[in-house]
């Protein structure tokens, strides 16, 4: 069917990581399918046509990351601007800085505390539940920061997110609410932050570019009516799979649930339309959850004067045609992921890696980290 060594489904940062340092390091043949029309998974990006501002596609991404051998295996692809990540949020009519913080709790309460006066302050209102005895994710958040602060940037935020409202979601969603008791707002607190200066796609064509990589796109693994697929080349050829666990056996042991976003983009005939890369709009009466301004994130370009654009974006839970986003890892899905694990140790010369083919949340630097170590733990003894 194929004379590779190697078959890697889907070309995010996971699979692309883990066809470079094969055909790099290994010297492997390794062919790359992506059911998508374009590679990089979801970090993708692109030039908007009306303005040329760079645009994330499947949402805003920052890289950021503190573990030094991802930062220097990164670097041999891209060189990162100086951008660092401030997030707002509007509500009531006002804009805070994000993540709570003392600008946010003086700004909110009227108040000039030092940090000392405002642990107390926090600390008295989170006293009004006790955090071992919580019932859903209203009384945890409550316990956390208290009744004032929830209910301004939390509640709502939350619900829209959920489409559930956080006295009817479980506690543990959240583990921790973040306070910090500085006037410090900087959203990541790496190492090392920056954007891809020639852009996102620009870095992953890159991780791409070796005579021993081939990428097929627009090619779904579960497509019998091409040859890439799962029947002809399961056992024939090791395989990367990067795709949906539960998808690869069928959904056999029940749905992973998801939660999808849905993205509403707009060109503005202004040079700026709000000052700043993402706001969030923490109260109901707004549909969606947070707005991109994507020439924020890069200042150091040229960008029109006279044009920008925006990206609205709705969340809800996914159904099985939709984006998979983030894991909802309810206790029923740990339950299916782990009986989807023990299908997945039994499937011999199948590795199954990224966000999708372990059902969890990663970061660009934790799906790339994740990929080096497969790499040096599984695939350099297995064919190394
Ligand atoms: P993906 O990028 O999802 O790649 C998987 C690929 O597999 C896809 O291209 C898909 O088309 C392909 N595929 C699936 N099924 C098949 C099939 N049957 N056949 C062929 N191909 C298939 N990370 C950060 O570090 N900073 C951020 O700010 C950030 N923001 C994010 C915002 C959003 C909205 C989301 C969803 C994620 C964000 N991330 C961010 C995480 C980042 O997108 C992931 O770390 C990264 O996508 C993980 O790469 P991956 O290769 O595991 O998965
Ligand atoms: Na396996």
């Amino acid at each position: 069917t194929t004379d590779v060594d190697l078959v890697v489904v889907g070309s995010g940062f996971f699979g692309l990581t883990i066809a470079e340092r094969c055909a790099a390091e290994l010297g492997k043949r390794v062919l790359v399918i992506d059911r998508r029309d374009h590679i990089g998974g979801n970090a993708y990006s692109e030039a908007d046509p009306e303005t040329g501002i760079e645009v994330h596609r499947y949402g805003a991404h920052l890289f950021h990351t503190s573990n030094p051998t991802v930062w220097e295996y990164v670097n041999r692809f891209t060189a990162f601007t100086d951008y660092v990540h401030k997030v707002y949020t509007t509500h009531g009519g006002e804009v805070f800085p994000l993540p709570i913080n003392l600008g946010t709790i003086n700004q909110f309460f009227r108040s000039a505390h030092g940090p000392a006066a405002a642990r107390d302050l926090v600390a008295s209102q989170a006293s009004e539940v006790d955090s071992s005895n919580v019932a859903n994710l209203e009384e945890k958040a409550i316990s956390l920061i208290g009744r004032p602060l929830y209910e301004a940037f939390i509640r709502d935020y939350t619900a829209k997110q959920w489409q559930t409202s956080p006295s009817e979601l479980p506690a543990e969603i959240i583990s921790r609410l973040p306070v910090r008791y500085t006037y410090d707002n900087r959203y990541f607190n790496d190492a090392h932050e920056g954007l891809p200066v020639d852009g996102y796609t620009a870095w992953i064509e890159r991780m791409a570019d070796h005579p021993l990589i081939e990428v097929r796109l627009s090619t779904d693994f579960f497509d019998e009516s091409q040859p890439i697929n799962k029947t002809a080349l399961v056992g024939k050829v090791p395989i990367v799979y990067t795709g949906p666990v539960d998808r690869y056996f069928d959904y056999t042991r029940g749905e992973l649930a998801w939660r999808t976003l849905d993205f509403e983009r707009e060109v503005l005939p202004i040079g700026d339309y709000q000052g700043t890369s993402v706001m969030n709009y923490a109260d109901e009466e707004t549909p969606y959850t947070r707005i991109h301004e994507f020439r924020h994130f890069h200042p150091e370009r040229e960008h029109p004067a006279d044009k920008t654009i925006i990206m609205r974006e709705y969340s809800r839970f996914a159904e099985r045609e939709d984006e998979p986003y983030y894991p909802v890892n309810t206790p029923a899905d740990r339950e299916k992921l782990l009986a989807y694990r023990e299908l997945a140790k039994a499937e011999a010369a199948v590795y199954f890696g990224g966000r999708l083919g372990t059902y969890q949340y990663l970061d660009m630097h934790m799906a790339i980290g994740s990929a080096l170590s497969m790499f040096e733990n599984k695939l350099k003894p297995a064919f190394g």
